[in-house]
């Protein structure tokens, strides 16, 4: 299973350390950047991200920014892609299971280490439900053809 990583100047650190954890559960990860502390634009990273989910380069995505909001907007843009932004485990969880988000997006400004670790865990050690979730996850997807 392939995770592409993608996050802008705020969080190189936090996407390190995110990248090793992930990598230690199984995953591989495709590092879309930025691995530069100079102030970037986090929607290029996010778009990045959300190709790659979409295009099926990678199973999923993690997105990280200051918040985890702007890069999460971004990704969410390209088609096919349904992000969680979330700063707790109980939503990383439930946004799999009921909602089938295949970008996961925080902020490192926001949450600390053990927390994002917290958040990965239950978003990757979780799968989607189906059945009643199907008719609105569908109905979400519609939206993107009107
Ligand atoms: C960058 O300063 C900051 O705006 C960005 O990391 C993020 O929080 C945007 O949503």
């Amino acid at each position: 299973m392939k995770i592409a990583i993608g996050n802008d100047h705020s969080a190189v650190e936090m996407k390190n350390i995110i990248r090793k954890y992930v990598e230690e559960k199984g995953y591989e990860v495709i590092d879309l950047g930025t691995n530069a502390n100079e102030s970037c634009d986090y929607p290029i990273y996010g778009e990045m991200v959300g190709r790659a989910v979409a295009s099926k380069e990678a199973d999923y995505g993690i997105t990280i920014c200051g918040t985890g909001i702007g890069i999460g907007i971004a990704a969410g843009k390209v088609k096919g892609v349904r992000v969680c932004t979330c700063s707790e485990p109980y939503s990383a969880r439930l946004s799999r299971m009921h909602n089938n988000t295949n970008v996961l997006s925080f902020g490192a400004r926001v949450v600390g280490v053990e927390m994002a670790k917290m958040i990965v865990d239950e978003w990757l050690d979780n799968t989607y439900e189906g059945g009643r979730h199907e008719r609105r996850v569908a109905q979400l997807m519609e939206i993107e053809e009107r």
